[in-house]
């Protein structure tokens, strides 16, 4: 029988009470929620709302179903319609008519926002640590890599020399930007709902800040029907999520394209590549493919529930059910892709040979050597048109522009003279690019010791 069964004539049909149950993914909320009621029935109990009796039997009620179900004792089945009435009919089973007491000054609308919201700062944290792991070993294997020369790319065209370590470094700092999004979200909703009640607080003499002191949140909700409607965190963590899938997926293409036989510039560890079933020499990063793909899932659950939360008038509608799955689903697949991407990489191989040849194909060093004559007082345009002609000639003649005579070089302008070799040469392209935020390992050292401070 239903809860509000006085109220009906007729049981909810049966479809009906499938259709309505949250219970097999709300109950992933079950720790939150009961962490949630023990502070309610506290606080029911010191602002003499509830006798001490009920309290203790309540606090004690609750304790036992938390290890019941950490000990897999308690099957949540669709007789229960949510997590919230299941651990109340279950407290009510045990401890009697003290349990019926807890639900005093409380809605479910209140206790599911609350709910959330812990959940949601639990995970908050745990991502911020996946990333911060994965940071420092994006960090490590630059450490190993200040020197190794691999071309930069625009358009995906050979365009300047850079070192693998700065190269990679660029996805540290969109990490880090991340990190910043995550708790920014984190500071933003750390915001205690409970005492909101149904949508308009309610007459018994609570006390909101109590029960926001004991759960850790920074404040209390200022207003009763924003407290119980409120779900924009859940759209903030969303797209949070989906934009640090967004560089995941970058990255995982990058290694995608670095691994194939028509880059190799990396090897993938056997243990996080896959074989074919028809091709027998085939090595596949499937790990990288399947970031790259489960970024699209995660940009779908946000727009699920913007889609949801359009329109919605104040304040609680059932509507709002339907923004755990995808918000469960995103923490999920981040998280997993975030472990797996991370020891992915630990363990990738770097063929600097390989990255160095790449390096010196395609006139990588065009630029510097334009720059080389505007040193020796020529306009950058007109250095640069000199260079051009030289690339073309090279290209006529199958030839790059280190390995010209000085006096092919001579042919198109006076001005070169021998030092222009060491001027093009990869190492000096990078050295010279000491500017801060550039590919000099200067440049690079000082942009990890600022990253690992910042972690
Ligand atoms: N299972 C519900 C949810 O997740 C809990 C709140 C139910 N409130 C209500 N008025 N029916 O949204």
């Amino acid at each position: 029988m239903k809860m509000w069964a006085g109220r009906f004539k007729k049981e909810t049909d049966e479809k009906v009470n499938d259709f309505n149950s949250s219970i097999s993914f709300d109950c992933r909320l079950y720790e939150e929620d009961i962490k949630g009621s023990i502070a309610h029935a506290t606080m029911l109990y010191s602002c003499n709302i509830i006798e001490k009796e009920d309290y203790e039997k309540i606090i004690s009620g609750l304790t036992e179903i938390l290890e019941d179900i950490k000990k897999g004792n308690i099957e949540f089945t669709s007789q229960y319609e949510d997590i919230h009435m299941c651990v109340e009919a279950i407290l009510t089973e045990k401890i009697g008519l003290s349990g019926k007491k807890l639900h005093t000054a409380r809605s479910r609308n209140d206790q599911v926002a609350l709910d959330i919201r812990l959940y949601i700062k639990k995970e908050i944290k745990n991502i911020e640590e996946l990333v911060k792991e994965l940071i420092k070993v994006i960090i490590n294997k630059a450490e190993d890599n200040l020197e190794t020369i691999m071309p930069g790319y625009t358009h995906l065209q050979r365009a300047q020399p850079v070192t693998f370590a700065h190269y990679i470094m660029a996805y540290a700092q969109m990490l880090k930007r991340d990190l910043s999004r995550l708790s920014d979200t984190y500071d933003r909703m750390d915001e205690m709902p409970l005492g909101s009640g149904a949508l308009a607080t309610t007459t018994y003499p609570i006390n909101r800040q109590q029960v926001s002191d004991l759960l850790g949140f920074k404040k209390v909700t200022e207003n009763s029907l924003d407290g119980v409607s409120d779900r924009d965190f859940i759209i903030e963590l969303g797209s949070d999520l989906s934009i640090l899938m967004m560089h995941l997926s970058r990255f995982s293409e990058e290694i995608i394209f670095w691994c194939s036989s028509e880059a190799g510039f990396v090897t993938l560890d056997d243990a996080f590549s896959t074989g074919s079933s028809i091709m027998p020499q085939k090595k596949n990063p499937d790990v990288a493919e399947l970031v790259r793909g489960k970024t699209g899932r995660v940009y779908g659950n946000l727009m699920a529930i913007l889609t949801v939360m359009k329109a919605l008038p104040l304040a609680y509608n059932k509507d709002m059910q339907e923004d755990k799955e995808g918000i469960f689903d995103s923490i999920d697949t981040v998280k997993m892709c975030l472990e797996v991407f991370k020891n992915m990489f630990d363990t990738l191989k770097i063929n600097k040979e390989t990255m160095r040849k790449a390096a010196l194909g395609g006139f990588i060093n065009a630029t510097d050597c334009a720059d080389y004559l505007v040193k020796k007082g020529l306009a950058f345009r007109d250095a640069y048109k000199i260079v051009g002609q030289l690339v073309g000639y090279c290209t006529d003649n199958n030839k790059d522009l280190s390995s010209l005579s000085m006096e092919e070089y001579k042919n198109l302008s006076p001005v070169f003279e021998e030092d222009v070799y060491d001027a093009i040469s990869l190492e000096t392209c990078v050295k010279e690019r000491k500017v801060f935020g550039g590919p000099s390992i200067e440049s690079v050292k000082t942009q990890i010791k600022n990253l690992k401070e910042y972690i």
